[in-house]
């Protein structure tokens, strides 16, 4: 027998709708492990075509699909349905966002931080006649920090986030000490003013809600702590 699950999803399209609204919509769970993003397809190719949703890859790497279930951030492409643990799923976008039409939202700002930090190496010595030699031990203190799809899903579950429109987020912060980290870099005196800002990594209450978040499980707060000991040590 056909099981279903109830997708509950934001619906909001500011040429004809005067307010956000809720629709409900079966899906049918053709496959074990069908995805999140299986689910809004479904909906989307055989339900109702109007429905907006961000993806691209299907793989967790564009970082395009970000939606918010049952007020949880997640990738629609790499969660499974049934590791949701329940029949009924309420789907709005990533909070925080300003929404452009259904689950897609406006990621002009969020950009613009991940810009604000300079994610790139920066050098001010004499290019060398080969590479920029790294060694192994210091090519491995980038784990966890370069794999960062910039899906928002950090930023997007930050209340500082919310609350301070200027606030740079967890996923500049993680992208700055991304460059800060690296030996290769010779950017710090660029960046740390940034950083030391009132919007900068000050504002963090490390509660923790960005590393919950991320679908890469990279850790967003670690990098906050670790720049505010670079700016201590360095007498900011
Ligand atoms: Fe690209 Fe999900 S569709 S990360």
């Amino acid at each position: 027998m056909s099981r279903y699950v109830t997708f509950e999803i934001f619906r909001y399209d500011p040429e004809k709708d005067k307010e956000p609204y809720y629709q409900t919509y079966k899906v049918e769970i053709r496959r074990p492990g069908m995805l999140m993003l299986e689910g809004l397809n479904q909906i989307k190719w055989e339900q109702d075509p109007t429905l907006a949703f961000r993806r691209s890859c299907r793989e967790g790497v564009c970082g395009s699909d970000g939606i918010n279930v049952n007020g949880v951030n997640m990738l629609s492409c790499i969660t499974k349905i049934e590791d949701l643990g329940t029949d009924h799923l309420v789907i709005q976008p990533l909070p925080g966002m300003p929404v452009m039409r259904d689950l897609v939202v406006d990621v002009t700002d969020f950009f613009e931080k991940f810009i604000t930090v300079k994610p790139y190496l920066i050098r001010k010595s004499p290019t060398p006649d080969k590479e920029f030699y790294q060694s192994p031990e210091d090519r491995k203190k980038l784990d966890g920090l370069y794999e960062c799809i910039l899906c928002g899903c950090c930023s997007s579950s930050c209340p500082s986030y919310w609350a301070d429109k200027n606030y740079l987020g967890p996923n500049a912060f993680l992208r700055a000490w991304r460059y800060l980290a690296d030996s290769r870099d010779e950017g710090a005196d660029e960046r740390l003013p940034i950083l030391n800002d009132k919007h900068g990594v000050w504002r963090c209450h490390t509660i923790y809600n960005c590393v919950e978040a991320c679908p890469k499980e990279l850790n967003p707060t670690k990098a906050i702590v670790e720049i505010r000991r670079m700016l201590m040590n360095r007498n900011y």
